[in-house]
């Protein structure tokens, strides 16, 4: 089956998947696993995030990680997520082009997450657009469609919410679903709505599997538009900031839908399974992904 549309795959297992671990794990065997997705022709990948070392333990060896790919893989897309002005210039130090900024729609998750208030948040990102011009950010929109502490988020709150961000120059958002409560009819109106209030806007998706939603949410976003798409090799992960939350969708997954649905994507889906089954025979995590469980995965 062929329908000519390409989806373009965002892994961000080696920060969302990695950042749930809470043993070290050894740079070496962090390395191992993002060159295994490399190989499986993944070409966005998000690997590393330049955070607080007391807030994320986890993520001190950013610097480390970022480099090597840089370098190793001049041909890959690699980004970072970012929470402050700190944390974007050594990224760029380190040679990154692309950042993923992130606050939450939900004041109080931001503030749990990050410690900062929306104006705080706002003002930090002046800073780092003003100090960094060059660097493409992304906005990655935490709690996008509801939050631990404060319920459910609409459409209109989340258009009103961007509005500075989108003054400021902001072109591409990550619409996060952090704890995994959104369901398909709200990603699809959530969408219209900034479809329609932001036409040159352009939305990714980054659904967590915490409820089983993850894969009818991000087809209901690819079905409403989105052309890129967030994931965790193995659905390795969850944020330590909100309780429940479990890891993202498996990207394997994913693929394999998408894939037999007749998208392209670019990545060789056994690739990409042998690369999950490697991952959790090296990283001791919570996986939910279901593929790389299967023996044998062809289908036809
Ligand atoms: N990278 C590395 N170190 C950083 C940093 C960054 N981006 N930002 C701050 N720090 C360091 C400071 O140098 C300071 O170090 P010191 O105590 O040795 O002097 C310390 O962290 C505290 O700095 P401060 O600016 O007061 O930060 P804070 O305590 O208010 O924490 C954040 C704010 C944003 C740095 C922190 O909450 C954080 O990193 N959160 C990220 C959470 C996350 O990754 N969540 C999951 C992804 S959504
Ligand atoms: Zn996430």
């Amino acid at each position: 089956m062929k329908n000519n549309k390409t989806i373009e795959i965002y892994e961000i297992g080696p920060r969302d998947g990695f950042q749930s671990v809470r043993d070290y794990i050894p740079l070496q065997t962090k390395l191992s696993v993002i060159e295994r997705i490399i190989e499986a022709g993944v070409k966005n990948i998000q690997v590393t995030s330049f955070v607080s070392p007391k807030a994320i333990p986890q993520m001190r060896d950013a610097k480390e990680v970022a480099k090597f790919c840089i370098e190793k893989y001049p041909k890959v897309n690699f980004s970072a997520l970012v929470p402050n002005l700190f944390g974007a210039k050594t990224a760029a130090e380190t040679g990154l082009k692309n950042i993923s900024y992130v606050v939450s729609l939900s004041e109080s998750h931001n503030r749990a997450n990050i410690r900062r208030s929306h104006e705080e948040s706002l003002e930090e990102l002046r800073k780092i657009m003003r100090e960094l011009p060059q660097m493409e950010i992304c906005l990655d929109l935490a709690t996008a469609f509801g939050c631990p502490f404060e319920g459910k988020k609409t459409p209109e709150e989340g258009a009103a919410f961007l509005q500075p961000f989108i003054d400021m120059g902001i072109e591409t958002v990550n619409l996060c679903d952090t704890i995994g409560v959104a369901n398909p009819a709200q990603v699809r109106e959530t969408i219209a709505v900034l479809n329609e209030t932001y036409p040159e806007l352009t939305l990714q998706i980054h659904i967590h599997d915490t409820r089983n939603m993850g894969m009818v949410n991000t087809l209901a976003a690819i079905e409403a538009g989105i052309k890129t798409t967030q994931s965790t090799l193995g659905g390795l992960g969850g944020c330590p900031f909100a309780p429940g939350a479990s890891g993202n969708l498996a990207t394997e997954d994913l693929v394999h839908m998408l894939c037999e649905m007749g998208y392209s994507t670019g990545i060789d889906e056994q690739e990409l399974i042998k690369a999950a089954k490697y991952e959790s025979t090296v990283i001791d995590g919570i996986y939910s992904g279901h593929l790389y469980n299967i023996e044998s995965t062809n289908v036809h």
